[in-house]
């Protein structure tokens, strides 16, 4: 495995990865690896012949008062793993100057209206951070497929958007949520959970349960199936709903009656850490 810290390091690999002939899969994250992230490492190895990763906390992604500095770095354990899953490249940039020489980006990608929409109403700017640097990695890794998961199913749907509305000539492949037993998805943040907190955070995807449930025994109202998954998330003292919405999987418009595949997305704090996650309705 090539571990590539500079530019002029990740350029050298890729081309010697590209001179063997073969596809390349990038798996953009932010290290902290975790089952999650692994099982879009998998995937990237069965749709094409090299795998590479990306590990690198996005600064760009990140507003004011957020967890910028705190957000867990891992990298030793990271190449562990990567090495254990056969990734061919790992592009972990040795500081931010490699991504972003010239400083913050003058130029930047819109997200457009998508981008106010769920999480961008209340991170502004997030998903122009996301999508601009998403395509820097593209432009320097250059790669054939990129995987993402759905677990971020926002920042699933403007990639998507994002390569098919610009012609980034990259296919997107989206694998799905990796959880733990009791339900909670995989997230790099579940690591700032105190016991108490992690013990009630899986009502989130009780929640979600409950609405898909609703939904397969015949309810379409949105606000019915909502308060399925309010109620559930309302009976954990430690949890704070932030939002909750039913939308269309490629617009990201708010839909009522809830269609089969619109997807129940919320947020919620569980004491000071922000978690996501989301459903499709049956
Ligand atoms: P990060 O949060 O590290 O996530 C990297 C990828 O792993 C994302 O595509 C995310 O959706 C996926 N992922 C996270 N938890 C998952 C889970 N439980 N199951 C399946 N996939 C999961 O998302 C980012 O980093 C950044 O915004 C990035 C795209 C790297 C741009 O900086």
């Amino acid at each position: 495995m090539i571990v590539a810290r500079t530019r002029a390091e990740l350029d050298d690999a890729t081309a010697s990865l590209r001179s063997e002939g073969g596809t390349l899969a990038l798996v953009p994250t932010m290290g902290a690896l975790h089952v999650g992230h692994l099982s879009l490492v998998e995937r990237a190895g069965e749709v094409a012949d090299s795998v590479v990763l990306s590990v690198f906390v996005n600064p760009t992604q990140f507003g004011p008062g957020e967890d910028l500095d705190s957000y867990p770095r891992t990298l030793e354990s990271d190449l562990e793993k990567a090495e254990e899953r056969d990734v061919a490249l790992v592009f972990a940039p040795e500081s931010e100057a490699v991504v972003y020489p010239d400083g913050p980006p003058r130029v930047t990608v819109d997200p457009g209206e998508m981008g106010n929409r769920l999480c961008g109403r209340f991170r502004p700017g997030h998903f122009r951070g996301v999508l601009t640097v998403v395509t820097k990695l593209f432009g320097l890794v250059r790669p054939d497929v990129a995987v993402f998961g759905r677990k971020d199913f926002q920042q699933s749907v403007l990639i998507r958007r994002m390569v098919r509305d610009l012609e980034l000539g990259v296919r997107i492949e989206v694998g799905g949520i990796v959880r733990e037993d009791d339900g909670l998805a995989l997230s790099s943040r579940n690591a700032y959970l105190s016991e108490e907190e992690r013990a009630q955070a899986p009502a989130i995807h009780e929640g979600l349960r409950a609405a898909r449930k609703l939904c397969r025994d015949g309810e379409r109202g949105a606000s019915a199936l909502l308060s399925a998954a309010r109620r559930a998330i309302a009976s954990r003292p430690l949890l704070e709903l932030q939002y909750a919405e039913v939308v269309d999987p490629e617009t990201l418009d708010p839909v009522d009656p809830a269609p089969s595949g619109s997807v129940l997305a919320v947020a919620a704090f569980c004491g000071e850490t922000r978690l996501i996650d989301n459903v499709a309705m049956p």
